[in-house]
């Protein structure tokens, strides 16, 4: 490429970055303290909007001169609402708040901001290492990450496009723009990079496939279906860096031909459906996207579909005929849809985080990228980790990281004493995984072979007191309700997988269902089109293969180990522990099942408990005379006295 038009590129860029550069400045000429709040869907839910009115109150009311800074989503979701408060005067680094309530930011706003307190017991740490204060640099949850994808999440705000231009933002499509497509395709295939939708197909070798087709016409679709229970790293990734996502795409549509894309995303997500669209707006007004970006005669027009919430949307072909407005129904390939896709041209279907891991890997070089993971699976992997973990959220972390440090350095291990049971990875069609995998790397090939899979991210933590049984029958109904039923197998064989899971459950297991799960597992794989029948036996399958004695006490002995079964479990009082006149298990009880024994003590009506454990929570720690037992049978039958006694 002559080198003039290479200077139109980057002239256009970097006015474009020095105008932005400039607006930062001026948003804070006198240096006033800075109150960062994240508002990301999980900020949101937490208060973070009250928490925001709050200071915005407070300021307003003691007359204080500070700039509010709205974030997206920085995945400490245990800390939300959070605040990042930098008050220079005061002396202090930037400081972390975790759980900021509406009161405590009024708390804050008086005795830091004003009276330069920054109040210890409530701080995390300061964001920087630094001789006055912990910084949150010194804890797992911050220090083992790796941010590539979610470098400027919960750092800017998602709605500024200046804020992701001066951090860095859209030089790497500028660079891309400036260098032949076919070596953008030879940098990703170098950098290794696979695709983190879920089967982690190399993106390169998709791309070239659809870059050779003699049809001029070329879609790329951003998936952001994200469908899989307990996962939300797309979303977030939407909601708080939707520029790098949009960088991301353009890299990729250039390499591949096309000058039309599309974000797929569920309606169910309305924040990232309004960040996104308000980002592409933006881009369109500074020449980012659209007509001849940055003078560089590359045109792309990047458009919304909001799909209906269908987990089977998310699988490639029925998400193109989702588009073209049919039902979402997937079809049988080849062709692929990088032959053959949107209205029949050649399509690219990558997920977010494979798309917006585009810019960092431009903009660093494949060898950067190849620095960090395994051979096999380079760069990083993000994670929602959440169930019963100490610290959930999103994590994102290099490839080759065991699930123990995942789990127990970095998210904080296992509340309440309790000890680890199985992580639930990949999804509803994931597998189950027992406490001797723990030290098994987070790579493709290595949970593939442990029996689960990466999926997109999803992974939930259980401890001791979770039932493997009732958790391979909750997957199997969320997958048999949204099978697209073409397949019979997929449509029969899941009803009839959850109706042997369900009958175990409710104690009227029989010999041989464990021999019929096994066989009618393999015969859904076997016999299913798409991913998802093929993968929705796995839950049952790993939880088969490691839980296997869960399974026989349920049919044998009609018994829950983990007294999770309804059915299977049965509360009652301690007379030993009770303490005469705490009259807490009875006032809460929501059926009067708990009456005064003759003693003046308390007791279950075992005909009419409906076991919903409200007794269990409410009982005083003191006497922690609940309790839970199974089978049933092993509780006490006491006699209500009669009413006038
Ligand atoms: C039932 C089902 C649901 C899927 N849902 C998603 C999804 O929500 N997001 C996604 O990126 N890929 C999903 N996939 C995988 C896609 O079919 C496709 O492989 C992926 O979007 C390709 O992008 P990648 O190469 O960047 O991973 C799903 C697959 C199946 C079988
Ligand atoms: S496997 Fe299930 S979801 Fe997939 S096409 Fe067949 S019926 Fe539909
Ligand atoms: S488990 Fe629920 S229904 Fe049963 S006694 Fe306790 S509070 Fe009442």
């Amino acid at each position: 490429m002559p080198t003039a038009e290479k200077a139109t590129v980057q002239d256009r860029f970097e006015a474009l970055r020095t105008a932005a550069e400039a607006h930062q400045r001026a948003c804070n000429p006198d240096h006033r303290p800075t109150i960062q709040i994240g508002l990301a869907t999980c900020g949101i839910a937490s208060g973070a909007l009250e928490t925001k009115a709050a200071f915005e109150e407070a300021l307003a009311e003691r007359g204080i001169a500070a700039c509010i800074h709205t974030v997206g989503c920085v995945g400490h979701c245990y800390a939300e609402p959070v605040v990042v408060i930098d008050h220079p005067e005061s002396g202090f680094p930037p400081i972390f708040y975790p759980q900021v309530t509406p009161g405590k930011a009024k708390m804050l706003t008086h005795l830091f901001l004003e009276e330069g307190d920054p109040r210890f017991e409530h701080l995390l740490g300061a964001t920087i290492p630094n001789d006055l204060i912990p910084s949150v640099t010194d804890f797992a949850r911050f220090n083992r990450e790796a941010r590539v994808v979610m470098a400027h999440c919960g750092r800017i705000d998602p709605g500024e496009i200046r804020e992701y231009l001066a951090a860095g933002g859209y030089a790497a499509l500028a660079q891309a723009l400036q260098t032949p497509p076919e070596d953008i395709i030879t940098t990703v295939a170098t950098a290794g990079l696979r695709g983190r939708g879920g089967a982690g197909f190399p993106a390169a070798r998709k791309w070239r496939l659809a870059r050779s087709s003699p049809d001029p016409v070329r879609w790329v679709v951003c998936n952001a279906d994200e469908g899989d229970p307990g996962a939300y790293m797309d979303r977030t990734l939407l909601e708080s860096t939707p520029h790098q996502i949009l960088e991301g795409i353009a890299i990729c549509a250039y390499a591949v031909g096309s000058q039309r894309a599309l974000v797929y995303v569920r309606a169910e997500y309305p924040l990232a459906v309004t960040t996104i669209t308000s980002a592409i707006a933006q881009a369109r007004a500074m020449g980012l996207l659209g007509a001849d970006i940055l003078g560089s005669g590359f045109n792309l027009e990047v458009e919304i579909f909001q799909g209906s919430g269908a987990f089977v949307c998310g699988e490639e072909t029925a998400l193109i005929r989702s588009v073209a407005g049919y039902r979402g129904m997937p079809h049988p390939r080849p062709p692929f849809p990088a032959e053959k896709g949107i209205d029949g041209h050649p399509t690219i279907i990558n997920n977010v985080k494979t798309l917006a891991a585009l810019p960092p890997i431009i903009g660093n070089g494949a060898d950067w990228y190849r620095g960090m993971g395994t051979a096999d699976s380079p760069g990083t992997a993000i994670f929602s980790v959440v169930g019963d973990v100490l610290h959930p959220g999103l994590v994102e972390i290099p490839m080759g990281t065991s699930l123990r440090t995942l789990i127990f350095d970095i998210c904080g291990g296992i509340p309440n004493k309790k000890q680890f049971k199985a992580v639930q990875i990949g999804g509803p069609s994931g597998g189950c995984l027992p406490a001797e995998f723990l030290d098994t790397p987070i790579d493709f090939d290595s949970l593939q072979s442990a029996g689960a899979m990466m999926g997109s991210g999803g992974m939930v933590v259980m401890d001791e007191d979770t039932c493997m049984v009732d958790v391979a029958r909750y997957f199997v109904d969320f997958t048999q309700k949204e099978s697209c039923g073409k397949c019979t197998f997929c449509r029969i064989g899941t009803w009839h997988l959850l109706e042997i899971l369900t009958r175990i459950t409710r104690g009227e297991g029989r010999e041989g269902d464990l021999e019929t799960l096994e066989t009618l597992a393999e015969d859904i794989k076997a016999g299913s089109l798409c991913g998802l029948g093929k993968t929705a036996p796995n839950p049952v399958l790993t939880t088969l293969r490691y839980f296997r004695d869960e399974y026989e006490a349920h049919i044998r002995e009609k018994r829950c180990p983990a007294c999770v079964c309804r059915p299977l479990t049965a509360f009652y009082i301690d007379l030993e522990k009770c303490a005469r006149g705490c009259n807490v298990c009875e006032g809460c009880c929501p059926v009067e099942a708990v009456f005064i024994t003759r003693q003046r003590k308390r007791a279950i009506d075992q005909e009419k408990c409906v076991k919903c454990g409200e007794c269990l929570v409410a009982c005083p720690p003191e006497y922690d005379a609940v309790r839970k037992v199974s089978p049933p049978g092993l509780a006490p039958v006491i006699a209500r006295p009669p009413q006038d006694d």
